[in-house]
């Protein structure tokens, strides 16, 4: 298979935070659909130059590696502006839920709308995520709420990547809300979800991940467990919705199952930062929920950062509290509301938000062996993809070693 040769960029690698700065290399060989060697050209290995059958000249620009949105529920149908309405009006996010709203309010939506219709609805989220160079998004389920509207959520989802051009990693997450039929049976749903829908959904081979979203009005610890067991049973790597509102003891259970990320944290204990560190499970960071919300105590970011902790940032995007799909909003928001360097929100994005999806290091940076996924920016330097909002200056996004 003949190579091919990426010139006079500005590299940056991005697999760790500390090298999520412009690095000593300018040339990227991609074969097939993986990088090959990054580096200066000055030093490219004569052997690999003449394997090398095109070349495109990247015009100095800076490169990045094609960003990963790892936490959204970019499937949905209709929206909740009138939601937005009533909380401007002082309701609160948890209120608007007790009363039937909130995420119930997506699932009757989402269950009356036909495969097409999901596809169409989440279509535009998703091409404008891509515009800003996204190459791998996580997709949940969690507004279906029946085996049936689960799967067709997950299929929504995996058919919208091979559709439009994206990486997609989907996500269980039926252990959202208790849905009607179980109202006030609370337990007897959760071992219905455990029991018998993911092991059929895993079958179907839909599900890459098992999620729950474990806080003050939702699910338990103990839910946690259940669900865990179940997904270790089959294999699958856990993430966990946990500390939104309250802590409820969700990230003790989370680590103690090994999980790839524990997403949201605004209420974060100490212990649990430690705990996150032992197993290295990944901080998700979700500012534009926090934001939404208008929240007022962020996550612990200097203890996460003192711990070691990898922290990523992500959309969250879903029509309650983060209608928005913009992951360079997200990095902005997650420098101005979370104190983020703007190399932590790109190395958020990047290395740890692959290490989120379990992908890293194959995917979320520009190292040989990794998918050649990059991009292209009219940048001068990478702390400004976290400082513009609202100015997009993706010029190129290579998928899989081609441009797109
Ligand atoms: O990540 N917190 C729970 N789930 C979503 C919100 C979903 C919704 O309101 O529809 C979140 O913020
Ligand atoms: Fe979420």
């Amino acid at each position: 298979m003949p190579a091919t040769l990426w010139r006079n960029g500005r590299v940056v690698p991005c697999t760790s935070v500390a090298s999520a700065a412009v690095a000593q290399a300018d040339a990227i060989v991609t074969e097939g659909a993986r990088i090959e060697w990054v580096g200066r050209e000055s030093v490219l290995p004569p052997e690999l130059r003449a394997r090398c059958g095109a070349v495109h000249d990247l015009a100095d620009r800076l490169v990045t590696p094609g960003l990963i949105d790892c936490h959204t529920h970019l499937v949905f149908a209709g929206d909740r502006a009138a939601e937005f309405a009533e909380r401007q009006r002082g309701v609160s996010y948890e209120e608007i839920a007790r009363r039937g709203g909130g995420i119930l309010s997506t699932v009757r939506a989402t269950r009356a709308a036909s495969m097409d219709a999901l596809l169409e609805a989440a279509r535009p989220r998703l091409e404008a995520l891509r515009r800003e160079g996204v190459t791998t998004i996580e997709i949940k389920s969690g507004y279906g709420l029946t085996l049936e509207a689960e799967a067709r959520m997950l299929e929504v989802a995996r058919e919208l990547g091979r559709r439009h051009g994206a990486f997609v990693r989907t996500t269980y997450l039926a252990a959202h809300a208790v849905p009607p039929e179980f109202s006030g049976r609370g337990a007897d749903y959760v071992r219905v979800l455990t029991r018998e829908w993911l092991p059929e959904l895993a079958r179907r081979g839909l599900v890459d991940a098992v999620d729950i979203y474990c806080d003050r009005g939702a699910f338990s610890a103990a839910d946690a467990v259940a669900l865990f067991e179940a997904a270790h049973d089959l294999g699958l790597p856990v993430k966990m919705h946990a500390g939104q509102f309250a802590d409820v003891g969700g990230v003790e259970v989370a680590t103690r199952f090994g999980a790839l990320s524990c997403d949201h944290l605004e209420e974060l204990g100490a212990a649990d930062v430690t705990r996150m560190a032992g197993v290295g499970a990944v901080a998700v960071l979700l500012p534009v929920a926090y934001y939404t919300l208008g929240q007022r105590k962020p996550p612990p970011v200097a203890l996460l950062r003192d711990t070691a902790v990898p922290i990523a940032v992500a959309t969250d995007c879903n029509p309650g509290t983060s209608p928005c799909a913009s992951l360079l909003l997200a990095m902005n928001m997650a420098c101005r509301l979370f104190a983020l360097t703007p190399e932590e929100a790109l190395a958020g994005v990047t290395c740890n938000a692959a290490r989120a999806l379990g992908l890293a290091p194959g995917r979320g940076s520009l190292a040989p062996g990794a998918t050649a996924d990059f991009v292209a920016w009219d940048l001068a330097a990478p702390h400004e993809l976290s400082y513009w909002t609202g100015i997009n200056r993706c010029h190129t996004v290579v998928r899989q070693g081609a441009m797109r």
